[in-house]
């Protein structure tokens, strides 16, 4: 999600305590720091971008508190997080921002030659999560279907594959990337491939095709984990059917995994626009999600919500608790992570 949603984005699950985790394997919270001041290249660790508190990531998780810290000190002084603890039963996933144009910098172009410090650090933060303390980490370029300029994320950036664009990195490219960054966690089974946050404004034949090429990568380097695929639109569960013959679901059930362990990322608000732009939730998920979930049963597909959110109101709260509710009664939804705690 862009940085313009995360004032009202920021939000108490309180009302979510004891879920029974029917069909939900996994449950978190958004960790977002990695892609911050993206116009700040390389940028500074721990000044302009930071990827996980180790200290908050170790409360989640053995006191499943989910704690927001009452400013966001380090980077977007007008990012105000919230105050109050939230709390979250059984919190074990964590989705890591990063920035493509950090881990692969411009003079390298896309592709497998990583900048090794800044994966460094990134793997440093997935390892605590994975490793020392046991939970899943989704790693998450935090990219919109785009690289070569992440100045005024999410708008500007060539589309990954856009053939009619010159600057554009190649699908092929977005491949030996991801079949790069797989393989450095082949050995890791706590590690999931969210393959690229929330495409938009390009074909979703693209997206299909970047995502393919991805998963074909992955799996080509030997790695087993589950992946999670974008469609296209923001990764929007309400618009699925959107955008006539080009919509996610005219196109991405062509999506194919040979191992079958590909699940759809989905995003979703609950305000007017779907945007988690606003204090008001008013779009109830049960509507907005029904088309979703029939086209997941129909083609024998799973999806996790990776991004959802709303305002601290009461509204937003019985929302969210039907959100998770609604998950938890549909077998096709197989987890979730709420937006957003910074680093
Ligand atoms: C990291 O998290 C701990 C525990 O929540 C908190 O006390 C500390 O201030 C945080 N550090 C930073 C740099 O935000
Ligand atoms: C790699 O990242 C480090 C740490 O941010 C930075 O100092 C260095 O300039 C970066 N290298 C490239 C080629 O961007
Ligand atoms: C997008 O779709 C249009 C219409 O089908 C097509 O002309 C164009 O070549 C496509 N572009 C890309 C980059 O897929
Ligand atoms: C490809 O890039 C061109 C030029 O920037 C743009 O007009 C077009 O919409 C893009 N197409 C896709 C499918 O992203
Ligand atoms: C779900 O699909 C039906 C049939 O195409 C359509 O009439 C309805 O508006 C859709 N529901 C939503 C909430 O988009
Ligand atoms: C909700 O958040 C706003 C903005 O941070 C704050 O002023 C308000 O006191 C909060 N309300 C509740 C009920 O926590």
């Amino acid at each position: 999600m862009g940085v313009q949603r995360l004032l009202a984005a920021t939000m108490c699950v309180s009302a979510l305590i004891t879920p029974t985790l029917a069909t939900i394997y996994w449950a978190g919270i958004d960790e977002s720091g990695g892609e911050f001041a993206p116009g700040v290249l390389p940028g500074t660790f721990g000044v302009d971008y930071a990827f996980t508190n180790n200290s908050a990531v170790d409360i989640y998780v053995k006191e499943s508190k989910v704690f927001l810290p009452s400013s966001n000190s380090i980077i977007e002084n007008r990012i105000k997080l919230l105050t109050r603890d939230f709390v979250l039963s059984k919190v074990n996933l964590f989705r890591v921002a990063f920035l493509l144009e950090r881990m692969c910098p411009l003079e390298y172009g896309l592709g497998s030659k990583f900048n090794e410090t800044y994966f460094k650090y990134y793997k440093e933060a997935i390892d605590h999560i994975t490793l020392t303390r046991g939970a899943y980490a989704i790693l998450d370029p935090h990219n919109y279907m785009r690289y070569n300029d992440a100045s005024e994320q999410p708008l500007s950036g060539s589309v990954i594959g856009n053939w009619s664009d010159p600057k554009a990195a190649t699908t092929q490219q977005f491949g030996e990337f991801w079949g790069e960054l797989a393989s450095r966690f082949r050995h890791n089974e706590k590690v999931i491939f969210g393959l690229m946050n929330e495409p938009w404004g390009t074909n979703t034949s693209l997206v299909l095709k970047n995502d393919q090429a991805a998963i074909d990568h992955i799996r080509a380097a030997g790695c087993e984990q589950l992946i999670l695929a974008p469609g296209n639109d923001w990764a929007g569960g309400h618009s699925w059917f959107d955008n006539g013959e080009d919509s996610n679901a005219n196109v991405m059930w062509k999506l194919h995994d040979p191992i079958h362990n590909t699940a759809f990322d989905i995003h979703e608000y609950l305000d007017v626009d779907f945007s988690g732009s606003h204090v008001d939730c008013v779009s109830d998920p049960r509507i907005f999600l029904s088309n979703l979930t029939s086209w997941l049963e129909k083609h024998d597909f799973k999806a996790m919500i990776t991004e959802f959110g709303g305002s601290n109101t009461t509204g937003c709260y019985d929302m969210l608790k039907v959100l998770v509710d609604y998950m938890e009664e549909n077998p096709v939804y197989i987890g979730w992570s709420m937006w957003a705690a910074g680093t």
